[in-house]
This record gives C-alpha cells, sequence and structure tokens, in this order.
C-alpha cells in the first residue's frame, strides 16, 4: 500500500487491496475508484455500445432507470432487494456487478454491517454519478 493510499477512504483502500494490477495512482476525483480511464487511450476499458447500454450510458436514461427502478422496488415484490436469499454474512464482502445507481450495493453494504464491504462495479459514467449521489 502506497502513502497514496492512505489519504484514502478505508473502504477505498480495502477495494485498491482486492485488485490484482491497482493503480499506483488512484483517481477518485468523482467520488468512486476510476477505472475506466480517459476513453481512448491504451488503458481505457473498452466502452459497451450496445443499444440497451445507450440507456445506462446516458444521463437521461440512467436518471429514467433509477428512478423507475426505485419505484418498481416498493411496488413489485419480484422486484424487491435480494438480501433474504443472498444471506450476507456480517463482515463478508460482496460484488455487485453492473451495479447501476447504487442501492442494491448499499444494501449489501448494510448487510455486510461496518466489518463489511460492498463494491459495485458499472462501466457508465453517468449511472456512477447517480450512484455516489445516492
Ligand atoms: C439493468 S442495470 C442494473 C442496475 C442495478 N444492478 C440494479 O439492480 O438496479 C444494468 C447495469 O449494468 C451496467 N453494465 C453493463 N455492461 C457492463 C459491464 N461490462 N461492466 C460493468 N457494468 C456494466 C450498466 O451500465 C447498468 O448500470
Amino acid at each position: 500500500m502506497t502513502d497514496v493510499h492512505v489519504s484514502l477512504p478505508p473502504a477505498l483502500r480495502r477495494a485498491l487491496d482486492l485488485l490484482a494490477d491497482p493503480p499506483a495512482d488512484p483517481d477518485v476525483s468523482k467520488g468512486y475508484l476510476d477505472l475506466l480511464g480517459a476513453g481512448s487511450g491504451e488503458d481505457a476499458v473498452p466502452k459497451n455500445t450496445g443499444p440497451i447500454q445507450a440507456a445506462w450510458a446516458s444521463p437521461i436514461g440512467s436518471m429514467l432507470y433509477d428512478n423507475a427502478q426505485a419505484l418498481s422496488r416498493r411496488l413489485i415484490s419480484a422486484w424487491a432487494l435480494p438480501l433474504e436469499w443472498l444471506d450476507i454474512p456480517q463482515g463478508g464482502v460482496a460484488l455487485d456487478v453492473g451495479s447501476g445507481p447504487g442501492n442494491v450495493t448499499a444494501s449489501l453494504a448494510r448487510a455486510a454491517g461496518p466489518e463489511g464491504l460492498a463494491l459495485g462495479v458499472d462501466i457508465s459514467e453517468p449511472i456512477l454519478a447517480r450512484a455516489v449521489r445516492n
């Protein structure tokens, strides 16, 4: 762990420790650990350009999804947060791939408790921005 990492919030430090190839100078300027890269460089994550991903990748699409999922989870039991059947242990580590606006990630974190860790991973910058706000 470098001195740069010591200045990060504990959850981000733990996330960096789990990476096989952590960045030497982690970019957390947007409120999350930005591993997406600058967009076109050699290290940039390839973009998912499919039509469905276009919705998550746009600010309007991510805003509509965020509001729709929040309402749906209140009204439709099949969309309820999956905490009971996941049975996250106290102190456990959960990885939420395609975490979107972060509601599921946050509930995983609550289930894992103060010693646990829930990591959300997403490829869409607008939806990551919503996750930070949420
Ligand atoms: C249907 S949303 C689900 C969001 C969240 N899991 C929920 O239940 O509310 C799908 C999410 O997967 C993300 N996604 C799609 N391809 C991805 C990839 N290759 N890596 C990480 N996230 C991805 C999208 O950006 C989008 O936020």
